[in-house]
């Protein structure tokens, strides 16, 4: 694994953006990603990097990846799970948070030797966030702990909220939604919780919604209710974690936190390499790509720069490349300018966000090099 600093010129890099964990864990399903890229051996992948989980997956599967991000925490993160490869699996485990433990700071002194300087840096001046559980403490998720532990409890208790995970068809599940979930409380609180002032304060950054237009929490109270009854609850994890904290069956989880993905980790370190830069800056310099995932990074700029981008990667992609990105409020796709160059697969694509177990996106993108 490569780290690569650059000078950086985008101007985010000197908001507060870039200097915190914002997301200690993706939030975009990783299933979904590799069915609409399909990587595996031979594929190179440009992977916006947030938590690190998804490039992870992707290395994982067999694919070269560059992940990148212009936030040094979120390379430490990821930096951090892969150091975790060097320790058994349980106290890999232990290390990110998962498991009861008294001594992670104790592992992390046992893997700081595997990581880059700057990521050293970090981990040692936050030792407090490794003792406490790296995976709960992004903004975003203290955001979802927030919700689980100061709301949940105003409208449904404990054993409530532990009876609906565990339901094992999705008719159990609807009719759980129907008859004991979907409360005007539950509602009322949803719709003020997820508002876009709230969601700002607290969990998204205020840039995350410069492009936004609308009211927010009706959309969100759709989507939940797609997830709560469409989609199976007891093998989501993006569920699991933000009504329970926690993961029931770690093999359901992410896939660098089950055993054979911890067993895969060593493997998949020799192919991702980590570089801390805009988009700009590394794209040019990170060779031909086959495949990209990136995020919903297009719904934080305007149209314009949004096409810019997709025209970069066009110049740095090998013929046939998959793009894949999410939109969580914005609508953005391949401008119609870009239509002899770059295939929407809008069925494909409609197909993948239903099936989007993080569910909080209203829109996914499959698009694919002509
Ligand atoms: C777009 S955010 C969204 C996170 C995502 N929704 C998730 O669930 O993980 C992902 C990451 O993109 C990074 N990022 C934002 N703009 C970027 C840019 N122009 N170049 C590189 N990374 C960028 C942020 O620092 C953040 O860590």
């Amino acid at each position: 694994m490569k780290i690569n600093s650059r000078h950086l010129r985008s101007e985010l890099v000197h908001s507060e953006l870039a200097n915190r964990i914002n997301y200690a864990q993706c939030w975009e399903d990783e299933d979904v990603l590799q069915r609409a890229l399909r990587v595996g051996p031979g594929d190179r992948v440009l992977s916006v990097c947030s938590g690190g989980d998804n490039s992870l997956r992707m290395a994982l599967d067999g694919a070269e990846v560059v992940a990148l991000d212009l936030s040094q925490p979120q390379l430490a993160v990821t930096e951090l799970k892969l150091a975790g490869r060097l320790l058994p699996y349980e106290e890999h485990l232990q290390l990110l948070g998962l498991l009861k433990a008294g001594r992670r700071v104790g592992l992390y002194h046992r893997v700081r030797h595997d990581l880059s300087e700057a990521s050293r840096a970090f981990w040692d001046a936050n030792e407090a966030t490794i003792r406490v559980g790296v995976l709960k403490l992004g903004r975003f998720e203290r955001y979802l702990e927030t919700f689980r532990t100061r709301l949940l409890p105003l409208v449904h208790r404990r054993s409530t909220v532990r009876a609906f995970l565990e339901l094992g068809s999705l008719e159990a599940q609807r009719a759980f939604y129907e008859e004991r979930w979907d409360r005007l409380r539950w509602r009322a609180l949803f719709r003020m919780f997820f508002s876009k002032t709230v969601m700002s304060r607290m969990g998204r950054s205020p840039e995350q919604f410069a492009q936004v237009e609308g009211p927010v929490a009706e959309a969100f109270l759709a989507r939940a209710k797609h997830a709560f009854t469409e989609l199976p609850v007891a093998t989501n994890p993006y569920l699991q974690w933000m009504l329970a904290g926690e993961y029931s069956d770690l093999e359901c989880s992410r896939s660098y936190l089950t055993r054979a993905g911890h067993a895969g980790l060593e493997d998949a370190y020799e192919r991702i390499s980590l570089v801390h830069g805009d988009i700009e800056t590394v794209l040019p310099r990170a060779g031909t790509m086959s495949a990209f995932n990136f995020s919903n990074l297009f719904e934080y700029v305007p149209p314009e720069h949004h096409r810019l981008l997709l025209e970069l990667a066009l110049e740095h992609s090998r013929p046939g490349a998959r793009m894949a990105y999410w939109n969580t409020l914005v609508p953005r796709h391949r401008p119609a300018t870009l239509a002899d160059r770059l295939q929407r697969h809008e069925e494909l694509s409609a197909e993948l966000l239903g099936q989007d177990r993080a569910f909080v996106y209203g829109g996914f993108n499959l698009e694919t090099v002509l």
